[in-house]
């Protein structure tokens, strides 16, 4: 019942105001206005990318979220930034999309998240156009073995806090494990954040 009230009331403001630091937002703005053409984007939570698309070269947004909570605050984002975005309340293992129909996969804050990432990988690859690209800005496991291993020793608890994410998960690992190919690949501690939460990887990859 609290974890219920938890998840419902709390958790969706959390997410909101944790996602939105300054460092992160710096880390959205280089990745979202490459979006371009038909884009889907995976986990959109409460919008906070809304602000960083470059509308002028984006045809439709297509906006995939379970969470219908956080779905209300993207709404709302969405008509204050006057961006037209078709919202899927649904998660990545199941995409009620045609394959070869997107130009741009974005994925931000998510794949930490995702329960079942074969699968939603694998949807993701279905539904991405043979030269699509897929966006991605991911926080991860540390390359430092002292902070790796406070990760692995807080990941339960952060996990159950937070939503199911998972702070120690290697992204790039996951992502070219699925079949994606990594054509840019940068990383770094983020300033200003926790260095268990604040290692980032961000990027492009394709079929
Ligand atoms: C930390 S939030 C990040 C939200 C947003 N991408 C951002 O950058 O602010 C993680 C998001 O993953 C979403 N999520 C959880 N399970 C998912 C799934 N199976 N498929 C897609 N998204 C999922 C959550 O609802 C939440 O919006």
């Amino acid at each position: 019942m609290i974890g219920e009230m938890y998840d419902k009331y709390v958790l969706p403001k959390i997410l909101d105001v944790c996602c939105s630091t300054k460092p992160i937002n710096y880390q959205r703005n280089k990745v979202v206005p490459k979006a371009k053409g038909n884009v889907l984007e995976i986990g959109i939570g409460s919008g906070l990318n809304i602000p960083h698309y470059d509308k002028s070269s984006v045809n439709k947004i297509i906006g995939l979220d379970p969470s219908e909570e956080l779905n209300e605050i993207a709404i709302k984002k969405a008509a204050k930034y006057s961006v037209d975005i078709d919202f899927v309340i649904g998660g990545a293992e199941e995409i009620a999309l045609p394959s070869n129909s997107i130009d741009t996969l974005l994925i931000t804050y998510t794949l930490c998240t995702i329960p079942e990432l074969k699968e939603s990988l694998k949807e993701m690859k279905r539904v991405i156009k043979d030269n699509g690209i897929l966006l991605f800005c991911e926080h991860g496991i540390a390359p430092d073995q002292n902070i790796m291993k406070w990760q692995n020793r807080i990941n339960p608890l952060w996990s159950k806090l937070f939503g199911g994410c998972n702070i120690n998960r290697n992204i790039p690992k996951i992502i070219q494990g699925s079949g994606f190919k990594i054509s840019k690949l940068e990383q770094m501690y983020l300033p200003s954040t926790p260095k268990i939460v604040g290692y980032n990887y961000w990027g492009e990859a394709s079929l």
